[in-house]
Formats: structure tokens, C-alpha cells, sequence
């Protein structure tokens, strides 16, 4: 007989008290529900009683950090006692110091905006480009208006040429060198050998200055330092720039000495000293009086035929000078030597009025070509000097700039795994080290790790 399946006899089939009566599974969901927040509620109170905060991080701190990892006041403001996200500079600068980026920004954004924590073990001074585009993307001052260019996005996109390459601005420096000639194979040498100079036979950094240097003359002294008090006391350098960065500047005793001599009169065999002319000149004549008393034979001096007036009656075959007489005569050609073809090679002398010595014009070496860009020389070791300056094999004249331009430097620095760093702190610093002050903590090791109250 077939089944009848009515409504009705459907409707009878079901449990009308099914959800009154406790299953086992709906038993357990409702336990859990209630048990688990009671159980985080006792783990957090046990922990909010041993002041261990650590149960609300947000992830672990940068690596120079982590010792604080318990610490969350260190860096959080407490409101009431109570634990909040907020971090306020106060907190960071109880520390160390963030010294301001420029006098002329129109607002100083909060410390923990560009070293946002709990990123992993990341470092924290890498920042993103955002942090600085926010105001260079478009640039504005207080005083409204900047020298600088107004809009970069980033290093890659419309990050402008370095000012140095800009506009043929030209190398300031008046000592006369060209580059081509003297790194010619075969160049004449010391004592008549043949060399082939390399660039660090002139450009060294500042730290690997003191080893002997192939051309020098042997002591390694700068004019400055010869003349200085305290020698070697004085850095252009500023503070914190590592002294294998930048190249020191080439100079006459460690780079020209053993090839230019600074000789005078062929009968000294003594050079001038690498110094000003008021310091030469008596040099000069001190050598030429001990010369002419030692020798008083040369007093005799030979008439020079070349010399003689047409039309007048020929002089004696010799002059019988005083020592004095002859002093004063050799002193003048060998300043005539000297202040006309030696020194002249070099360097731009400046003939005032009637002053009886020559000015040396200032050499001014560019020690920083980039002030406003770090740059680190020892940190380039895997190309050779001349695949970023690669002018300098073929540069004649000493105002040529021998410097590799932002295409160079894009070829490694660029995004991508297989890259150097392309974001800005890696070549610009934030912080302007000028303004820098030491920053003192007050914690101490007990107040900050003995006790367990954050
Ligand atoms: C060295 C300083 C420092 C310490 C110590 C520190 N924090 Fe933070 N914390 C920060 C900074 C910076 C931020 C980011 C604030 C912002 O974005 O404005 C932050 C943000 C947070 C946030 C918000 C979420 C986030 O990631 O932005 C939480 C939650 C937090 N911290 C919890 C903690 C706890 C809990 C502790 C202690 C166990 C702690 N922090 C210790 C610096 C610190
Ligand atoms: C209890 C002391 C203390 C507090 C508070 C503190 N720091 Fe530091 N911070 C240090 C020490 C120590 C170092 C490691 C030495 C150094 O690099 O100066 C460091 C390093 C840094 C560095 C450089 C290291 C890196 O990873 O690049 C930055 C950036 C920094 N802190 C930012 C902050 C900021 C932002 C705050 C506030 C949210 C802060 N710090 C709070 C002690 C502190
Ligand atoms: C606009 C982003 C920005 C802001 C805002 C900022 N910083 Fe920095 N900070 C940087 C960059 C980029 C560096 C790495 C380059 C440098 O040293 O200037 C850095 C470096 C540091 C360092 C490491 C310096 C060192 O010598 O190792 C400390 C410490 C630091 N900042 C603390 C602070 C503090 C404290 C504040 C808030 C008063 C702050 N910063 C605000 C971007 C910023
Ligand atoms: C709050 C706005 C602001 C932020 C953020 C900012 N800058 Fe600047 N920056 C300025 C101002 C303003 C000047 C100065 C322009 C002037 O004086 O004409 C400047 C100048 C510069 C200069 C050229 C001058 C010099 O002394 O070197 C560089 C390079 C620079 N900033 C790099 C950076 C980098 C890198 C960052 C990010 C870590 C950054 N800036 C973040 C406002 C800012
Ligand atoms: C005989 C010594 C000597 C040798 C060798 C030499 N230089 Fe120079 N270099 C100088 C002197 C002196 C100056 C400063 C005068 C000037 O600006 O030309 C200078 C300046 C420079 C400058 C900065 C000037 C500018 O305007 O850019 C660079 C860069 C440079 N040299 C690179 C090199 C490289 C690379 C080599 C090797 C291929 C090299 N030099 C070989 C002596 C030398
Ligand atoms: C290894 C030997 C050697 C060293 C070191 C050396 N020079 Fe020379 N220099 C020469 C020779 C050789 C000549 C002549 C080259 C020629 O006429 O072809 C010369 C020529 C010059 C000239 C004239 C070039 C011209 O274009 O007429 C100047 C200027 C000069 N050197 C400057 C310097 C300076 C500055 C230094 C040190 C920074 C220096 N030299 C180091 C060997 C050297
Ligand atoms: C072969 C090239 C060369 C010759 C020749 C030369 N100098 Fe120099 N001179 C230099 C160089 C390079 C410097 C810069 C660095 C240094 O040596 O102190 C310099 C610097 C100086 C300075 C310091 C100027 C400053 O602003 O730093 C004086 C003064 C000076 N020379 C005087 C002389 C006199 C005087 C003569 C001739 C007797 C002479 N020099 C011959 C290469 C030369
Ligand atoms: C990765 C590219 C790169 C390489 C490789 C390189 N330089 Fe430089 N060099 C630069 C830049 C950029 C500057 C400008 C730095 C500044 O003055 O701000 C510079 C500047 C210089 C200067 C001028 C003084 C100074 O330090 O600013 C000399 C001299 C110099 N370099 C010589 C050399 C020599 C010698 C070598 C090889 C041992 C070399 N460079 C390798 C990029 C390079
Ligand atoms: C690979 C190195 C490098 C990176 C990355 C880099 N810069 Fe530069 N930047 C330089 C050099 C080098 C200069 C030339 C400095 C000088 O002329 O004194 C410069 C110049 C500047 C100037 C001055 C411009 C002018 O008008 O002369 C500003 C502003 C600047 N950079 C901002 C930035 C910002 C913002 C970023 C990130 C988006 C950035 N830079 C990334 C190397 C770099
Ligand atoms: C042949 C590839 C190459 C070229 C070209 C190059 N760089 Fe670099 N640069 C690197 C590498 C790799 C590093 C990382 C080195 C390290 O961290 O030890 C670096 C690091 C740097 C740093 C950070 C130095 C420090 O103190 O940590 C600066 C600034 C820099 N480069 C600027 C420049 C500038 C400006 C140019 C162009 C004139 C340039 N670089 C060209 C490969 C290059």
C-alpha cells in the first residue's frame, strides 16, 4: 500500500523541544564560549600582575629595541596607569636626540611616523620614500621660496642630475693638472725611469694617507700642515663622516715632489721649500751666502757676450762682485725661475703693484662635491675608479668636473632584489648633524629592567 505523505504527518515528525534540550556539542560551544574569554581575561590579569605588557604588542621591535621589548612605557604614554598606542616624541627623546632636518620646513612630523616599531628586526633609520616625498613630491618653505629642486618622486623617477653636473659649473681648483698626460704609459719619472702612474698614486682617502706614498717626498706634509701649529689638526671634514669616504686632496709633497723639484740655481743642490714666496725668499738667500762663502772663486763672474750694448765699447771678460752684489744678482734669477716657469706650471701667482714677491692664488680642492648627498668611496671597492669617472682618463684641463653623473649611479642603485638600495636615506641624512646634541638618558638599568612594573 503506498505511503500517504501529507503535511501534516510531516509537521508530526518534528522535535518541537529540540532546541530546549542541551546537546552534547551545543553544551561544549556554549562552555568555550564563555570559558575562553575568561581564560584570556585570567592570562592578561596574571600578566597586567606581573606588569608584563608584552600580551598587546603589535610584533617584535627593530633589533636596536628589543632589550625594551618589556619596557612598552619606555616608548607608549600611559594614560591612568593604562597601557595606550600613542607614542609621543618626549618618549624617543628621553634617549637620544632627533635633531631637526632643516630650519626652513613648515611642520616637523612625529618620530614614530617615519620609525614606525614592531615591523620585525628590521632597521629602523630605513625609512620609506614616502616619508620624505610627503614634502618633496612638492617642496614649499616658511620663507617660501628653496634653491632646490621642487619635485622628486624618487630616486629612479625625476630625481634631478647632481648640481655638480649641472650647467657647466666648472671646477673651482687653480692647480694645473692634466689628467691625460700624465697617465700616459712611459710618462718620464724620478731620476729619468719611465712609470705608469695609476689615480692612487694621488688620491687616497684620508685614512690610508700616512702609507708611504710613490711620488712624495717622503715626509707626506701638506703646505698647510708644514705651516700649521699643530699639524693635522685641521679637517674640513664634518663630524661623523668616515675617513675612508672621500679622497683626501692630492698634494705637491705626497704626489709631485719626486717629479717636479722645486730646485733653484744649479749650484744649491737644496730645493725651495713647497711654501709661500715670504719664506722662499729667505731661504734663498741664506743658501747663496753660504754658496758664495764657500766659494769665493765665483765672485769672478763672466762677461755674457749676449749681453752687450751694440755700439758700445766692449766691457772687461769679468765683473768682480761683492758677496752681496752677487747674492742680491743670483736671488733675482732664480726668483725670475721660480716665480715665472716653476711655481707658474702649477699654480696662478698674483703680482700686486710693486710688492717685491708674487701672491699664490688659494688652490682650493674641492674636499666635498656633493655636500647635500652622502657618498662613501670605501663602500664602491667592486668597480674600478674609472667606470664612474671615466673622464679622468681623457680630461686635459683642471676645470674639467671628473664626476660620474645619476645615470651611473642608477645602474645599481635602483629597485629590485638584484640591486643597491634605491630608497633616499641610503645617500641623504634626515637628521642635519649640525644641529645634533648629545642626548643623556635618565633610566637606569635598574629602573628600566630590575623592576616589573612597565
Ligand atoms: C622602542 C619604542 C617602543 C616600545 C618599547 C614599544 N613600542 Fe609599541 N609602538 C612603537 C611605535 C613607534 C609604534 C607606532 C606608533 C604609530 O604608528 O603612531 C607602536 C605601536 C604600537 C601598537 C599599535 C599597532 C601598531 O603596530 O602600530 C601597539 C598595540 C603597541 N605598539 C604595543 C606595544 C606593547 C604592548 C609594548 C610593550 C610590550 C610596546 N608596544 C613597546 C614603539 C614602541
Ligand atoms: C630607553 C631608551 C630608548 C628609547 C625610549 C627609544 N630608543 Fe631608539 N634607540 C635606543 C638605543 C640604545 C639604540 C641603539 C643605539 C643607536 O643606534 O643610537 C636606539 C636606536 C634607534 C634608532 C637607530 C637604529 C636603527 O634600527 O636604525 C632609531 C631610528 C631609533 N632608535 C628611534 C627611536 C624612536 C623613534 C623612539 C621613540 C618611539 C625611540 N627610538 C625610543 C634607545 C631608545
Ligand atoms: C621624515 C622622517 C623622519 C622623522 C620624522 C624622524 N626621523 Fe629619525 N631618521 C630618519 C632617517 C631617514 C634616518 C637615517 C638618516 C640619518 O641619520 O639622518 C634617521 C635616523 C635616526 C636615528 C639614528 C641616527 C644614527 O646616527 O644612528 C635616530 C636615533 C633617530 N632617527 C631618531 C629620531 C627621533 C627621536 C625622531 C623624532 C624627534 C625622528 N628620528 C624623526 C627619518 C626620520
Ligand atoms: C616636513 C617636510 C620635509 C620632510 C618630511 C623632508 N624634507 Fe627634506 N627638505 C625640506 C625643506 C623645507 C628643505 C630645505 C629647502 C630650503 O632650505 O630651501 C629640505 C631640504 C632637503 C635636502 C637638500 C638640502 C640639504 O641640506 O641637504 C635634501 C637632500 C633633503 N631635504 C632630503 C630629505 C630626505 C631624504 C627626507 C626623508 C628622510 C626628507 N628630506 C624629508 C622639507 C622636508
Ligand atoms: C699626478 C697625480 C694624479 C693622478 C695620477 C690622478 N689624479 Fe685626479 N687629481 C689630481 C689633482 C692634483 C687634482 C686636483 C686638480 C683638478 O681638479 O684637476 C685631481 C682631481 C681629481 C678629481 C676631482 C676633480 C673634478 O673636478 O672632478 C677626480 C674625480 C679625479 N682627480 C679622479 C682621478 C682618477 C679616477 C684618476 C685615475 C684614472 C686620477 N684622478 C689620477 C691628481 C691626479
Ligand atoms: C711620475 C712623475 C710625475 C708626477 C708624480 C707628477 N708629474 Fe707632472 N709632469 C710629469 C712630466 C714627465 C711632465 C711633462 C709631460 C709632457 O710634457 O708631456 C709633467 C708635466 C706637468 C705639467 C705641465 C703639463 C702641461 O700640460 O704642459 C703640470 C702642470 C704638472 N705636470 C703638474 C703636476 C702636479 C700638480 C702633480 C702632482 C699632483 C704632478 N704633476 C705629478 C711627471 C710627473
Ligand atoms: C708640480 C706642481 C706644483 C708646483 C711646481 C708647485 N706647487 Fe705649490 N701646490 C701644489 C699643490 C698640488 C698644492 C695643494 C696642496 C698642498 O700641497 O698643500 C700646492 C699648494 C701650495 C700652497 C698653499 C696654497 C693653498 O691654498 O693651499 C702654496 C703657498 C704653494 N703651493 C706655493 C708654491 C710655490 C711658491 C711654488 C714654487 C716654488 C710651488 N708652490 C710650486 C703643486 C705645486
Ligand atoms: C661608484 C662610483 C665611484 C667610484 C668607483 C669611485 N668614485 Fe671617486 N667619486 C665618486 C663620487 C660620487 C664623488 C663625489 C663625492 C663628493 O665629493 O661628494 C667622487 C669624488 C672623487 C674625488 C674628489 C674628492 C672627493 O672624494 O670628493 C676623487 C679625487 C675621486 N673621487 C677619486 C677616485 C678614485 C681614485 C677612485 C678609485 C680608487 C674612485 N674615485 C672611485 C664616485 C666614485
Ligand atoms: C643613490 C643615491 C641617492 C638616492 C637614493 C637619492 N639621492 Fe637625492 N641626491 C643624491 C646626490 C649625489 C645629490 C647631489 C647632492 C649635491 O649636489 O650636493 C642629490 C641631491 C638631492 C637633492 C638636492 C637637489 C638639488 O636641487 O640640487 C634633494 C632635495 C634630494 N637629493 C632628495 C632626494 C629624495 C627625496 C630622495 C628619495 C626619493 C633621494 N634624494 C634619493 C643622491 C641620492
Ligand atoms: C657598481 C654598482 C654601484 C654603482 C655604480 C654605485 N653604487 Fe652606491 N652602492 C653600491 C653597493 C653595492 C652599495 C652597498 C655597499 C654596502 O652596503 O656595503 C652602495 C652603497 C652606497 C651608499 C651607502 C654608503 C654607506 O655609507 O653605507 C651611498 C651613499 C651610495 N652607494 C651612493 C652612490 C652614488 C651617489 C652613486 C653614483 C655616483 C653610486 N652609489 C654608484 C653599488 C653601486
Amino acid at each position: 500500500m503506498p505511503r500517504t505523505r501529507t503535511t501534516k504527518k510531516l509537521a508530526q515528525r518534528i522535535d518541537l523541544e529540540y532546541f530546549k534540550r542541551p546537546g552534547p556539542l551545543r553544551r561544549w560551544a556554549f562552555r568555550l564560549s564563555v570559558g575562553l574569554p575568561a581564560l584570556a581575561l585570567v592570562w592578561l590579569a596574571w600578566h597586567g600582575v606581573r606588569g608584563d605588557r608584552r600580551v598587546y604588542s603589535a610584533g617584535a621591535l627593530s633589533s636596536s629595541h628589543a632589550v625594551l621589548t618589556r619596557q612598552c612605557a619606555a616608548c607608549h604614554v600611559t594614560q591612568a596607569g593604562f597601557f595606550s598606542e600613542k607614542v609621543a616624541d618626549q618618549k624617543c627623546l628621553a634617549c637620544h636626540d632627533g635633531a631637526i632636518h632643516q630650519a626652513a620646513q613648515k611642520f616637523t612630523p612625529s618620530c614614530a611616523s617615519c620609525h614606525a616599531d614592531h615591523r620585525g628586526t628590521i632597521r629602523l633609520a630605513a625609512t620609506s620614500d614616502a616619508d620624505c616625498t610627503q614634502c618633496h613630491a612638492s617642496l614649499t618653505t616658511r620663507r617660501g621660496t628653496t634653491a632646490f629642486a621642487r619635485n622628486i618622486d624618487g630616486f629612479e623617477s625625476n630625481h634631478p642630475e647632481f648640481a655638480a653636473l649641472r650647467g657647466g659649473s666648472g671646477d673651482p681648483g687653480t692647480i694645473q693638472l692634466n689628467h691625460y698626460r700624465h697617465l700616459q704609459p712611459n710618462l718620464l719619472g724620478p731620476n729619468g725611469s719611465r712609470v705608469q702612474m695609476v689615480c692612487t698614486d694621488c688620491h687616497r682617502s684620508a685614512a690610508d694617507a700616512s702609507a708611504p706614498w710613490t711620488y712624495g717626498d717622503g715626509t707626506g706634509a701638506t703646505t698647510e700642515e708644514k705651516n700649521s701649529a699643530t699639524p693635522g689638526a685641521k679637517s674640513t671634514m664634518p663630524i661623523g663622516v668616515s675617513p675612508r669616504a672621500y679622497m683626501a686632496p692630492a698634494t705637491y709633497a705626497r704626489t709631485c715632489a719626486a717629479c717636479h723639484s722645486l730646485q733653484f740655481d744649479k749650484r744649491v743642490p737644496d730645493a725651495v721649500p713647497h711654501d709661500t714666496p715670504e719664506k722662499i725668499h729667505p731661504f734663498i738667500v741664506a743658501k747663496l751666502q753660504a754658496y758664495i762663502a764657500a766659494h769665493p772663486a765665483d765672485l769672478r763672474v763672466p762677461r755674457d757676450p749676449s749681453r752687450d750694448l751694440p755700439e758700445q765699447p766692449i766691457p772687461a771678460d769679468y765683473r768682480l762682485l761683492t758677496p752681496q752684489q752677487w747674492v742680491g744678482e743670483r736671488t733675482v734669477e732664480a726668483e725670475q725661475l721660480l716665480w715665472r716657469k716653476t711655481c707658474k706650471q702649477c699654480h696662478t701667482l698674483i703680482f700686486e703693484g710693486d710688492a717685491a714677491l708674487p701672491k699664490i692664488a688659494p688652490s682650493n680642492i674641492t674636499a666635498r662635491y656633493m655636500p647635500h648627498a652622502r657618498f662613501d668611496h670605501s663602500k664602491h671597492g667592486l668597480v674600478s675608479c674609472e667606470s664612474c669617472h671615466a673622464a679622468a682618463l681623457t680630461s686635459q684641463q683642471s676645470s674639467d668636473v671628473l664626476l660620474p653623473g645619476i645615470a651611473t649611479c642608477r645602474s645599481c642603485h635602483h629597485s629590485g632584489a638584484e640591486a643597491a638600495e634605491s630608497r633616499c636615506f641610503e645617500c641623504h641624512t634626515y637628521h642635519d648633524p649640525a644641529q645634533r646634541k648629545p642626548a643623556h638618558s635618565n633610566f637606569s638599568v635598574a629602573n628600566l629592567f630590575g623592576s616589573s612594573t612597565n
